[in-house]
């Protein structure tokens, strides 16, 4: 057994939980699913980043107090991620005392390594990123082009991290492997970046609202997202390092540069592994208040279930790629994959298994997914060595689609073997072994999605366990018109 400690980013609370932040959750939560199957002891953290000016006027314009806003809105994505059946074993956020009193060790530890040093700065800031942004990344207007915002002008006393002594140790690490950066456009971003030069850092401001003091000025305010990214350490509960942070490809700065550099610094071990992941578009469209298209992936649950608005974001967009969500082909994959697909094969075996009166065998040994145990198997084994396969390079939309080739390979099973003419030329044999196959199917097929769909594996469980074996009551997935 071996432990596997996976994160997803911590997200703001300024804004309710969207198919964004839902994708991210939702792809870290079909992984630790599947290394707890495969009998790892994982560890799976998420939560919610807190403090910050961001926070503060969000805050302002609900009317509400930084702490009332912050516990109320954090609750939200505790709900949202209970509702799409989030397994995460600690959910952080910035605000809890165990965190505040980490991050101020932790700033202790940055002081002691002599890394850091004061001095002036004079720059611009976006609020919307809670980073530093430099004339040359702006648009036209003179604003910020992701949040269409003047950045703040700034001219203040600050703490620095020595950040540009770190780019030849980062190229090395990342270079080797020893620091995985995937996939690999991400990791050319990481290094072409690196390769311009890594200016330092400033890690504190003067008297930020809603924000940690650095704990020997308390004049001065730490940086929100060194606050954040502490929060992997904080909730790290004897796992680190992490085997895997999944991030959006909007922070990789932070996660492949900054963060295993401070990490350096305090003579930490290194994350194993950053994977990237794309962005979504809704429609067609940048997804935005203004445009009113936020996709509330609670919503879309209720409307086609948890498990289908699970499997079409990772079916439907290669994970890595950016990608649209469509609601029109969200309804195509439900009723085409969810309710003709699996949903009929497993109504159509079960009935007939059912009408035939087929005594099936016991569910055959579940197949092991450790290597050891994948001897003697060799058509299961072949299945669950190809999506193993896949899952561990997060190519879960391949996964995935392997998963329906069994499935289309039962359905023209059926199709060939017509099982209700066989039953019909009174050929008993040939009917029972056609079902016994098509069952043996559903099982292998039923262990492969526990990740992916837990709530439709636990039904089919149930049906599959059921002795006598009886037609199912209702579908799994009630076609969509
Ligand atoms: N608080 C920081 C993260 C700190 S981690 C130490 C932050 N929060 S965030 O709420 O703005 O965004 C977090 C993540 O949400 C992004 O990295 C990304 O994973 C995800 N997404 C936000 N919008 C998204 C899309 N439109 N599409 C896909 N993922 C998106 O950054």
């Amino acid at each position: 057994m071996s432990k596997f400690y996976i994160t997803t980013p911590i997200y703001y609370v300024n804004a309710k939980p969207h198919i964004g932040s839902a994708y991210t959750t939702i792809a870290a939560d079909v992984l630790a699913r599947w290394h707890r199957q495969t009998g790892d002891d994982v560890h799976f953290l998420t939560g919610t980043a807190e403090h910050g000016t961001k926070m503060a006027e969000a805050a302002k314009a609900a009317g509400k107090t930084p702490q009332e806003f912050v516990d109320e809105n954090s609750g939200y994505f505790k709900e949202a991620w209970k509702k799409l059946n989030i397994s995460n074993d600690d959910f952080i956020r910035t605000t809890e005392a165990r965190h505040e009193k980490a991050v101020a060790t932790f700033f202790e530890r940055l002081k002691d390594s002599e890394k850091i040093y004061e001095a002036d700065y004079e720059g611009l800031y976006c609020v919307g990123h809670e980073a530093f942004i430099k004339e040359s990344e702006l648009d036209d207007q003179g604003n910020c082009p992701d949040h269409k915002t003047a950045p703040e002008k700034i001219k203040e006393k600050n703490w620095f991290f020595k950040l540009s002594e770190y780019g030849d140790l980062l190229t090395k690490k990342i270079e080797s492997g020893e620091l995985e950066i995937a996939p690999e456009n991400i990791k050319k971003e990481v290094l072409s970046f690196i390769k311009q030069g890594l200016d330092d850092i400033s890690i504190s401001r003067p008297n930020v609202e809603w924000a940690l003091p650095l704990p020997w000025d308390k004049e001065q305010s730490i940086y929100v997202w060194l606050d954040e990214l502490w929060n992997y350490q904080t909730a790290a509960d004897g796992n680190w390092p992490a085997d895997l942070h999944l991030v959006g490809k909007d922070i990789i700065k932070f996660h492949c540069i900054i963060w295993p550099a401070l990490l350096e610094a305090i003579g930490e071990e290194w994350p194993k592994k950053v994977f990237a992941h794309g962005f979504f578009t809704v429609d067609g469209q940048k997804m935005s208040k203004s445009l009113g298209n936020i996709v509330d992936p609670v919503e879309v649950a209720e409307e086609y279930s948890v498990d289908a608005l699970r499997y079409f974001i990772l079916r439907d967009i290669p994970f890595g790629n950016d990608g649209d969500f469509s609601h029109e082909r969200l309804k195509e994959r439900y009723n085409a994959d969810l309710a003709n697909g699996l949903g009929n094969l497993v109504s159509r075996t079960l009935n007939m298994i059912d009408q035939y009166n087929i005594d099936v065998i016991p569910a055959p040994a579940v197949p092991s997914r450790s290597p050891e145990g994948r001897s003697g198997e060799p058509e299961s084994s072949a299945l669950a060595t190809e999506i193993s396969d896949s899952i561990n390079q997060l190519a879960f939309d391949k996964a995935l689609a392997t998963i329906w080739e069994e499935i289309a390979k039962a359905d023209q099973l059926i199709e060939e073997k017509k099982p209700w003419e066989l039953a019909k030329a009174g050929k008993d044999d040939e009917v029972k072994e056609v079902l016994q196959q098509l069952f043996n199917t559903l099982i292998q097929v039923n262990i492969a999605l526990a990740p992916f769909i837990p709530e439709t594996h636990e039904k089919l469980t149930q049906l599959l366990e059921a002795r006598p074996l009886k037609k199912p009551s209702e579908p799994l997935f009630a076609r969509k018109d």
